[in-house]
């Protein structure tokens, strides 16, 4: 199982949107994938059609030392399941910052259930801020997927998370994490900015930023709202164009990865 962390300290970039129907997408092309819901305001757990709150969140792990397999809740999807968020992760944070092992408390669980499944990816689906779940999240994972809005101070945040990045690998953390992509969200192929935005993180960033462009679509923003993946709520829609294409891309960066 590939940890990916999907961050960005920015809110409103489209961290869920892409946790969500990336993850969507690469079930639908046969990968078995768990979202962990790590941000407070569960709008991954409803945009998975569950109620936030009715099921325990990876609080009980954190905190009460609950066993992460009895948290994994199963979607509406096949190869989909996802680990809920509930009101008490808002109080992870704090709780959290007493323990000495704040940092490396969810790698150290996400790493001892890997052992026992044989899912292929959980996304990690990251609160917008540079908090304690976030760089946890940061420590237990494989990979970070960053996705960007394109728009000029998508530029600005960038850079930032870069160092926190830097940060948790050599305090020693995670010696191992990289960035695995970059994914360009919320295009709006009539704005001369969209061009200038890409091409100048494609310029800095290169390979890593992903082929798939996710464009701006009124579907993708009406999903949630329904329960609904895009690929299910409206297939033929651009969005769910894009999301399928990203997912391939992924599977073609992982390929080697998953089959060792
Ligand atoms: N490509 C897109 N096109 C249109 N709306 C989008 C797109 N991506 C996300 N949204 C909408 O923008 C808002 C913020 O996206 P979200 O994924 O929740 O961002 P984050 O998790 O980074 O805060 C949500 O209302 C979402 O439905
Ligand atoms: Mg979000």
């Amino acid at each position: 199982m590939r940890i990916i962390a999907i961050a960005n300290q920015k809110g409103g970039v489209g961290k869920t949107t892409t946790s969500v129907n990336l993850g969507a997408c690469l079930a639908a092309q046969g990968a078995r994938v768990t979202v962990l819901d790590l941000d407070p305001q569960a709008n991954t757990t409803s945009a998975l059609d569950l109620v936030p709150g009715e099921n325990p969140s990876i609080y009980d792990s954190l905190i009460e030392g609950a066993d992460v397999a009895t948290l994994v809740r199963a979607t509406k999807y096949d190869n989909l399941s996802i680990i809920p968020c509930d009101l008490q992760l808002a109080g992870c944070e704090i709780e959290l910052a007493r323990a000495e092992d704040h940092l490396t408390r969810l790698r150290g669980i996400l790493h001892a259930y890997r052992e026992t499944v044989d899912t292929d990816y959980m996304l990690i689906d990251c609160p917008p801020s540079l908090g304690i779940l976030m760089t946890s999240a940061l420590a237990a994972a494989d990979e970070l997927l960053i996705p960007l809005q394109c728009e000029y101070f998508g530029l600005v945040g960038l850079s930032e998370i870069v160092k926190v990045l830097e940060m948790v690998a050599t305090s020693g953390a995670n010696p191992d994490v990289e960035i695995e992509g970059i994914v360009m969200t919320m295009a709006d192929s009539r704005t001369n900015l969209t061009q200038q935005v890409i091409d100048e993180v494609q310029r800095v960033f290169k390979e890593t930023v992903y082929k798939t462009i996710i464009p701006r679509s009124i579907a993708l923003g009406e999903s949630p709202s329904h329960g609904r993946t895009i690929i299910d709520y409206k297939p033929a829609s651009a969005g769910a164009i894009a999301y399928t294409a990203l997912a391939k891309e992924f599977l073609a960066r992982h390929a080697p990865q998953v089959a060792s």
